[in-house]
């Protein structure tokens, strides 16, 4: 459920048994080209983290497959000692080749090591959230995932894990994942161009569990969209922060990642998320995905 706040636009959720602003940040982009090796800017890095939790963000999106490791630790050497009410929700279920590929891990054994390797480079003793990453760099992929979940779920009883998430998954595969441990959330592609869990959405807000769209902003290929513009420029907002503000609309149980390097993005998009639409306004913006 989520409980109003004024510091943040959308307030708060409860995730599991965790408060979390609705308002993240996702740390993948600070990973360097390709999400892989360290940053450009090592310091900007650590300081747009710093930003992010100064802000009174509580929910940081990582994954130790991005860099890989290198997000994780720019994370813990910004952010250690953590804040009590910070909430880091971290990946598993892919690894990475040479390449830049994502290639799945997904076995017991690989996502056992992948559990131990997230505490370690984050330097916790147990993992807030952890989602087991499905399908492909093409998106979810139909099949069953009792192996890899029913590992996550031991690992969670053994208590290196306080609640359990799917990413990048099927309608399908979120229901079988609930058939062997609950989940408290879902992180799927999801932003104003392309919608395609529209009614996995409902379906989870009526669970309550929460809906975590990545690539809000359209990840690698940021949004563009005439309409978007126009109505950005009717409210006197960036677009990209409207965009945002239309995800909090959309459903209560959506939680924001949007990734930036730049504070200033940052602080934009934390201003512009708050806008209310109008009817009109969200007609408008409904048209893009059409
Ligand atoms: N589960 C999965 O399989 C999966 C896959 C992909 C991503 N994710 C998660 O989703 C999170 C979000 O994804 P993402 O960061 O790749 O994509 P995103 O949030 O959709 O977009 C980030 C891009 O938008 C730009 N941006 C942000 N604010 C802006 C502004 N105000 N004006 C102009 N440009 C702006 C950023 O550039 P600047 O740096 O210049 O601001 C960056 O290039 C990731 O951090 C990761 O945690 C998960």
């Amino acid at each position: 459920m989520n409980t109003a706040t004024p510091a943040l636009p959308g307030g708060t959720w409860t995730l599991g048994d965790l408060t979390v602003t609705r308002f993240g940040y996702g740390a993948m982009q600070l990973a360097g080209p390709g999400v892989m090796g360290p940053p450009a800017d090592r310091d900007g890095a650590l300081a747009v983290l710093r930003a992010v939790v100064d802000s009174g963000i509580t929910h940081i999106d990582t994954a130790d497959a991005y860099g890989p490791r290198v997000t994780n630790q720019l994370i813990r050497e910004a952010l250690q000692p953590y804040p009590e009410q910070l909430h880091i929700v971290t990946k598993v279920g892919a690894t990475r080749d040479q390449q830049g590929g994502w290639p799945p891990a997904r076995r017991p054994e690989q996502l056992r090591r992948a559990v131990h390797e997230n505490l370690a480079a984050l330097g916790l003793d147990v993992l807030d959230v952890v989602n087991l990453r499905l399908g492909n760099a093409a998106g979810p992929q139909s099949g069953s995932l009792a192996e890899p979940f029913d590992t996550l779920a031991e690992l969670q009883q053994q208590g290196l894990i306080r609640d359990l998430g799917v990413s990048n998954a099927t309608a399908e595969q979120v229901a079988e994942a609930q058939t062997i441990a609950p989940i408290v959330c879902v992180q799927n592609m999801y932003n104003l161009a392309y919608r395609r869990d529209d009614a996995l959405i409902d379906t989870l807000a009526d669970q309550g569990i929460a809906y975590v769209p990545f690539f809000p902003l359209g990840g690698f290929n940021p949004l563009q969209s005439a309409a978007l513009s126009a109505v950005a420029a009717r409210l006197n907002a960036t677009p990209m922060s409207l965009a945002l503000a239309w995800l909090l609309h959309r459903s209560p149980n959506i939680l924001l990642i949007p990734g930036t390097t730049s504070i200033t993005h940052l602080r934009e998009n934390l201003l512009g998320a708050g806008l209310s639409l109008s009817d009109n306004d969200i007609d408008e913006l409904e048209k893009i995905s059409h």
